[in-house]
């Protein structure tokens, strides 16, 4: 066992676990925090994507050890009370997320995205989700909902 510090959603954690535990799984299982999903498992659809000290990493791939003294945001670190942010408010009214398990880590790399493109084109969109997959909404409306988010300002 290994003990790792690091900040999630803006909190100090400490967690006692085995070194090369997935990051996903410490998440999931060790923090309860479940909005992170589990897709492939093996780094190829973006599910399981958040947010380690700006970049946007797959967790399943992660080794817990790694994130020590990181900055980690899950999905449950973008709400604020019961207030949705702005790019998960776009994705529910522009019909950008269907069965959900991709929604997470879109909306994750949307805000990673909206950071470097405040006004990304549609060519700036498509490569900055080309990490995240999703079978079911066919991508437009979910492009629709990060242009959507971009004219709201959801980078602030
Ligand atoms: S579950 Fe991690 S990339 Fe697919
Ligand atoms: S909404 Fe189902 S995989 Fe994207």
């Amino acid at each position: 066992m290994n003990t790792i510090q690091c900040t999630i959603n803006g909190h100090n954690k400490t967690i006692e676990s085995p070194p090369m535990k997935r990051l996903l799984d410490v998440l999931r299982e060790d923090l309860h925090l479940t909005g992170t999903k589990e897709g492939c498992g093996e780094g190829e659809c973006g599910a399981c994507a958040v947010l380690m000290d700006g970049d946007l990493v797959n967790s399943c791939l992660v080794p817990v050890l790694q994130a020590d003294g990181s900055k980690i945001t899950t999905i449950e670190g973008l709400a604020i009370d019961e207030k949705l942010h702005s790019i998960q408010q776009c994705f529910l009214d522009e019909g950008g997320a269907q069965c959900g398990i991709c929604t997470p880590g879109m909306i994750l790399a949307t805000h990673h995205l909206l950071e470097k493109h405040p006004q990304p084109t549609l060519l700036q969109i498509q490569e900055g989700l080309n990490g995240n997959l999703c079978r079911c909404t066919g991508y437009m409306r979910i492009f629709k909902a990060v242009q959507q988010a971009a004219l709201v300002g959801a980078e602030k």
